[in-house]
């Protein structure tokens, strides 16, 4: 068998031109573009790439962003002030705050301050349970990505096994919300699951969200499964690169660069020849996460202006 492979950049391409074309609509509407204020805490290299990237996907698409910088030894109360102010600016349609946030600074009570209709990232506990409850809001980005790339490979879920296996907030339990929403049985799996193999072998879509480089082998799929890898991970042992990737010239030249490359939480090289589908990495579920913020961004400002919003865009 030799998999379908789910190619998350071209999807997130036509997320990102649906998304202009939107903006373009508002402008001939004489209305206003949708507006992003993305706050990044503190130094993490990793989380001011991942700004600077969606700052740079708003701009592709037209809609105006800001980033907000502050301090590692930023207080709460001046991080709540922040977010006071952007909840009150009506040039603001969505809000971010980029994590993870700098120790000392509790996140929940900073994400339970962004007004929940400009909560772009879904992380607000109002649109948590709106998610869970079917009712408008916003879902996060992430599993909303990975409904769409399913949505738009035309892969059927309805009364499909979904196992999930990775339980954050960001990804694995929203997951389970909107692959219930779509009529798929749902199974929650995590790094403590008693028989994990055995759950992942019963899966009709195997959803890889649990941050080990490599760790789902063939003993993890059943044949025809279709795969999504939702890992990130970056590896700078050459033999676990080897291991996981023989042969691949391209990677390898990438790692002697860098000192690192990137790998999935799935054994792509030994599983792939076994299933139906799979998500590369990179290039599957990672593009799509910044076209789906762009996606909640512009649905926020319809919103905001009393505007229909497509139903795909909105959980
Ligand atoms: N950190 C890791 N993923 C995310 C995300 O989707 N949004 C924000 N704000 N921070 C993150």
């Amino acid at each position: 068998m030799s998999a379908r492979l789910l190619d998350g950049r071209a999807v997130a391409a036509e997320l990102r031109a649906e998304v202009a074309a939107g903006v373009e609509e508002l402008g001939r509407a004489g209305a206003r573009a949708p507006g992003l204020a993305a706050m990044l805490v503190g130094n993490d290299p990793a989380s001011a790439v991942y700004v600077r990237n969606k700052a740079r996907a708003c701009e592709e698409v037209g809609i105006r962003s800001r980033t907000l910088e502050l301090p590692a030894a930023a207080s709460e109360s001046e991080l709540l002030a922040l977010l006071d102010r952007l909840n009150e600016d009506p040039e603001v349609d969505g809000i971010l705050v980029q994590l993870p946030l700098p120790p000392g600074l509790a996140a929940d009570r900073c994400l339970a301050r962004v007004r929940p209709d400009k909560d772009v990232d879904g992380f607000h506990p109002e649109n948590v349970g709106r998610l869970w409850l079917g009712q408008p809001g916003f879902a996060p980005a992430t599993p909303g990505g990975i409904l769409e790339l399913l949505r738009h490979c035309k892969i059927p879920l309805q009364g499909r096994h979904a196992v999930i296996v990775g339980r954050s907030a960001i990804v694995g339990k929203p997951l389970a919300a909107l692959l219930l929403a779509a009529h798929a049985t749902v199974t929650l799996c995590h790094s403590r699951t008693a028989g994990l193999e055995e759950h992942c072998r019963r899966a009709d879509l195997l959803v890889a969200a649990i941050g080990r480089p490599g760790f789902f082998g063939p003993e993890h799929v059943q044949p025809g499964a279709v795969v999504i890898d939702v890992g990130i991970n970056r590896i700078a042992d050459p033999e676990l690169l080897e291991r996981l990737f023989p042969g691949d010239a391209k990677r390898r030249a990438g790692f002697e660069s860098r000192g690192w490359a990137l790998a999935g939480d799935v054994d792509f090289h030994r599983v792939a020849p076994r299933v139906a589908a799979i998500t590369p990495v990179p290039g599957g579920v990672g593009p799509l996460t910044v076209a789906m913020l762009l996606v909640n961004t512009l649905t926020a400002c319809r919103r905001r202006l009393g505007l229909p919003v497509p139903a795909a865009a909105a959980p």
